[in-house]
């Protein structure tokens, strides 16, 4: 394809000076975009641009994956760089960019001896531009050994505290610098309204309020130390944009979303992280209404750049240009894939196994296929971002960052973190918390299981190998353990979530004489991206006949459940007396579960989604008026929003009653704000912590309101006995919707506020 310039000399001189004209026009501009970037730093990257040839440019734009610098590529397991290869890569191809891992995680002095090589190898380029370097630490620092894993996202939404995603997501930053690394492939801004999707454990759940608020809290954690500090990190939000809908719920498969339904439940999250100061942005492998995202210059350009005014880095999901030739079907060429994605919008291909996109852009270009002002721009956003992160003043780890790593104060927060995301769904007859001095009786296929306690991107892509979790991992059974003496805990549980052991009903029974509870512990392993697919969001039927030889035992049974979306209980839930929701939470799970049951702490958290019954009751808690009440013909389910339990829900050892809801006015005018107030009283015997959560209700609108919607919350902690007035203030914006017109818009009419059981009314004017 080259010589086709040697071929057509006519046509070369005019491209030649095509290219020339569009050069300069695009450098104009680019100074103009750069300016908003901060003067000199603007300065700086218009000056390195304008003196990088095309190789140079393409080059930056090009990510390739570990494997590429890898001794033995994808076979590589200890980190060696090959130095050769390295050279191809940043020499020869002028690579802008390396993520990820061969086969799990690093040590942190592995990973700055990594770092440093690369970057020594950057310094042999003709203009010595460092190489940024990003890892998926989304739970914590998933590929470094040792780092500190938290809670989920989805656990996190649980605990209902943006305070502790901050914090998490600031420990995650310090652990990343410290092993030389400063781009982090987090947060996920998805919102989790399918849950047979694989990647629903890695969203704050089903709430767009809730995505809003915690992505943001984790992207200001990830950022505001400002990113040249050794304690900051760019933060990527992903996957823009439909990512979590798909319609077979399968991972990467077509999702069908009207623009009305993408700007009310979708946008909203990626509009709040922009304003949060986000400066990477990774993009949904998926394709919406028949249009790859990557292909889609309307979203990454048009809704991306000139209306939420995102002016950072647009970076692709995994191979996903070469997917539109191979996979979409929408690009007839490997090339024109890559001219396709570059002209919608995107700066920077994680290719990543090859140098196909270099090679292919490089023609794209010369044959006019994109502009250059494109490619300018695209380079421009990168080298600001290199800057912003100081990694032309010193590329290497920082000394200064390293004593970040591991520090003993991260285990405290990863444990208040789980404390906080545990959600107790039931307790029959206080069957909770349990005597410290009964027999018990550990079962289930989670019971010694590390990986089914932090699920994905959990020193491997897939979490699921227990073997390089830190040693001092606790799992439900050994925290239990050590909490109530080895002589009081029977178990027929073994190491290996599928050992069929851990299935046997008959050991269960025998083991159960002895014992005067049993705690089952059930759920899912560890799964990540398409692997996590799922035929059936039931529990597997060998854990239900688990459940079902618990059951007929008589003895009590206590059901904790490790998993990453709801799989459905309901079958087993009747006979079962008590229910703890523990998610994937992290490194101090088993512990934080052990204090639940035993009563050593007091459990607080709320559903971030709604637990079905069964496939055919999916409903969402915002829902539509319409699914709410059905007609009802034969059918004797009428009640249309019938979760096993419902968004929100969360009991504690003590009780919280609401009283007094007042407004501060009947009329909420124009650009007023109008406060609410409750007064909430711990009305039990234990102290505790206890989220207050405002919905509202638009009672008559243009188009069909949601019959509640989440518009604020906080979290307050009541002595027993103790009362406290909670206020929160709302001005029209936060009762807005989006119309038939695509417009966010807030209407003239009634609106209910509900806290608890209480409710007001008030007009809007
Ligand atoms: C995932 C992304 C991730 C990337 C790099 C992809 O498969 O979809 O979320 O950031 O891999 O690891």
């Amino acid at each position: 394809m080259r010589c086709y310039v040697s071929r057509n000399a006519g046509s070369y001189t005019r491209n030649f000076l095509l290219f020339i004209f569009v050069c300069t026009v695009s450098l104009v501009s680019l100074s103009v975009f750069a300016q908003k970037a901060g003067n000199s730093t603007s300065q700086k990257v218009t000056e390195i641009v304008s003196k990088m040839t095309l190789e140079e440019k393409v080059g930056q734009m090009t990510q390739v994956t570990f494997a590429v610098i890898a001794k033995g590529g994808w076979g590589n397991e200890d980190g060696t760089v090959d130095p050769a290869a390295l050279k191809t890569a940043v020499v020869d191809h002028r690579v802008g960019s390396i993520l990820n891992t061969t086969a799990h995680a690093l040590s942190a002095e592995k990973w700055r001896e990594v770092m440093t090589m690369i970057q020594d190898e950057s310094k042999n380029t003709r203009l010595k531009i460092p190489v940024i370097y990003g890892l998926d630490a989304i739970h914590g620092q998933t590929y470094t050994l040792n780092s500190t894993l938290f809670p989920q996202s989805i656990a996190m939404a649980a605990t209902r505290n943006p305070e502790l995603v901050r914090a998490g997501a600031k420990v995650a930053a310090k652990e990343l610098r410290a092993s030389g690394v400063r781009w982090n492939f987090a947060p996920v801004l998805d919102c989790g309204r399918q849950p047979l999707w694989s990647r629903f454990p890695e969203t704050y759940g089903e709430d767009v309020y809730m995505g809003k608020y915690l992505g943001s809290a984790a992207i200001k954690a990830y950022e505001e130390d400002g990113l040249k500090n050794p304690t900051a990190v760019a933060s990527c939000m992903k996957h823009y944009l439909g990512y979590s809908i798909p319609r077979t719920g399968k991972d990467r498969t077509p999702a069908y979303l009207p623009e009305i339904e993408m700007r009310e439940y979708y946008l909203p999250q990626f509009r709040e992280a922009v304003k949060a100061g986000a400066s990477t942005l990774m993009v949904n492998s998926g394709e919406i209404n028949g249009v790859p995202v990557h292909a889609d210059k309307y979203l990454l350009t048009d809704v991306l750049r000139k209306e939420l005014g995102f002016q950072g880095v647009i970076v692709t999901d995994w191979e996903d240009i070469k997917r539109l030739n191979d996979r979409h079907f929408v690009a007839s060429t490997p090339r024109a894939a890559v001219a396709m994605a570059i002209n919608a919008g995107i700066d920077m291909s994680m290719v990543p196994s090859d140098f196909s996109f270099y090679d292919l852009l490089i023609e794209a270009v010369k044959k006019g296929e994109v502009p250059m002002s494109r490619i300018n721009d695209a380079v421009t956003r990168i080298l600001t971002l290199k800057m912003k992160l100081g990694l032309f003043d010193n590329p290497y780890p920082e000394k200064e960052s390293f004593a970040n790593f591991g520090r003993p104060e991260y285990q405290a927060l990863a444990l208040e973190a789980a404390h906080e995301a545990m959600t107790l769904l039931k307790n029959q007859d206080n069957a909770l918390p349990l005597s410290k001095t009964a027999k018990i009786l550990v079962a289930g296929p989670a019971a010694q299981s590390i990986s089914a306690l932090n699920g994905c991107w959990s020193y491997t892509w897939q979490g699921n190998q227990d073997q390089w979790y830190p040693a001092d991992s606790k799992t439900i059974l050994q925290a239990i353990s050590d909490k109530i003496g080895a002589v009081n805990v029977i178990t027929t549980s073994v190491k290996g979530f599928d050992s069929s052991a851990n299935y046997d009903g008959n050991k269960l029974k025998t083991a159960a004489a002895d014992a005067g509870v049993i705690i089952l512990c059930l759920g899912e392993n560890a799964y990540a991206e398409s692997p996590g697919n799922t035929r059936e969001l039931a529990l597997p039927k060998n854990q239900v006949d688990l459940a079902k030889a618990a059951i007929e035992t008589g003895k009590p049974v206590i059901l904790v459940l490790t998993e990453g979306r709801p799989r459905f209980i309901t079958e087993i839930e009747p006979s079962i007396k008590g229910i703890l929701m523990a998610y994937w939470s992290g490194k101090k799970s088993a512990e934080a579960i052990a204090d639940v049951l035993f009563g050593d702490y007091n459990p607080n958290g709320r559903l971030p989604f709604s637990y079905p019954r069964s496939m055919g009751e999916i409903v969402l808690y915002d829902r539509k008026p319409t699914e709410e009440v059905r007609e009802v013909f034969n059918d004797n389910v009428s009640h249309g929003y019938d979760p096993l339990f419902p968004f929100g829900h969360g009991l504690s050892y003590t009780s919280f009653d609401y009283s007094d809801i007042k407004l501060s006015s009947s009329a909420l005018k124009g650009n007023e704000k109008l406060t609410v107030t409750v007064t909430v009283k711990n009305s039990g015997s234990r102290d505790g912590l206890h989220t207050v959560e405002l919905y509202t209700r638009d009672v008559y609108a243009s188009i069909t309101p949601n019959m509640q919607r989440l518009r604020a919350f906080k979290k307050i902690n009541l002595k027993a006995g103790e009362s406290q007035a909670v206020s929160f203030t709302l001005d029209k914006n936060d009762l807005a919707f989006v119309n038939a017109k695509l417009q966010t818009v807030t209407e003239p009419g009634e609106f209910w506020v509900m806290i608890g059981d209480k409710k007001a009314s008030f007009n809007y004017q």
